[in-house]
């Protein structure tokens, strides 16, 4: 479980957090929605300590990480993470194997040959199969970002944050990546953080949704809770872009 309690962050004069409290439970899958450049990312950076809050809590499965030097988080915590970023992130220069094996090195406690049967379960796991000498520039903006999918689980995260998974993806290949995550929070028991602008696919596939606005959490909610809240700026965000199929 990560508690998150009153985070504040500045950017010199820029409030970007402003009090932020969130729980987000062993299990779930949680979609964080919000406008751009409201602080979605600079939340779940400051949860593994890319971004170093002004003030508050961060409790992480009962260890309070607030005043945890770099070399604490990435031997206590940090394992417990993987992070899908916005961009995929992979390298050029590295083949689909190379770059799964990259991240399975950085935590150095497996030996090669189960280095490279993990490498071919983790992209079974997202459907591509023998694409480990593939280079990423041969490889379509779908097939990306199940390859960035496939190196975060390799390492067996406890919690997996997504950054934006779908955008720039058309409609049918986003609802592949939807259905991936859901799998992935299925079959392995992923605890799942997801930000994203897709609001269909959010309540489609997660257990609650958090709305950030100005700074805070306005309103944490079930996913099949969404039509009927009492919160004119959660209902005014949503509005338009969820066409509610029950109703
Ligand atoms: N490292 C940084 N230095 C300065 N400003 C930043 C930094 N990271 C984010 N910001 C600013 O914080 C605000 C929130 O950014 P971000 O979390 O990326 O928004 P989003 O909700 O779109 O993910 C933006 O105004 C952004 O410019
Ligand atoms: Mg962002």
């Amino acid at each position: 479980m990560i508690e998150i309690y009153q985070l504040y962050k500045s950017f010199d004069k820029l409030a970007v957090l402003k009090g932020v409290d969130l729980t987000i439970y062993d299990g779930e899958i949680l979609s964080i929605i919000g406008k751009s450049g409201v602080g979605k990312s600079v939340l779940i950076k400051s949860i593994i300590n890319l971004i170093e809050p002004d003030s508050g809590k961060i409790i992480i499965d009962n260890i309070d990480v607030t005043g945890f030097s770099e070399k604490q988080f990435n031997k206590i915590i940090r394992p417990k993470f993987s992070y899908v970023f916005q961009n995929g992130a992979l390298w050029d220069s590295l083949t689909v194997g190379g770059n799964i094996d990259l991240a399975l090195q950085i935590e150095r406690c497996l030996d090669e040959k189960e280095r490279k049967l993990r490498i071919k379960e983790s992209l079974h796991m997202v459907e591509l199969a023998d694409i480990e000498n593939v280079y990423p520039d041969e490889l379509s903006g779908g097939m990306l970002k199940r390859v960035s999918i496939a190196r975060a689980i390799a390492t067996r995260p406890k919690y997996l944050l997504y950054d934006e998974p779908t955008t720039g993806l058309d409609p049918v290949l986003a609802n592949v990546i939807n259905n991936l995550i859901k799998k992935l929070n299925d079959e392995l028991g992923i605890t799942s953080v997801i930000i994203t602008h897709d609001i269909l696919g959010a309540k489609n596939i997660s257990d609650r949704i958090a709305m950030l606005y100005d700074g805070r959490i306005i309103l944490t909610c079930r996913a099949d809770e969404m039509k009927s809240q009492d919160n004119e700026i959660f209902n005014d965000f949503i509005k338009g872009k969820v066409i509610f199929d029950d109703n």
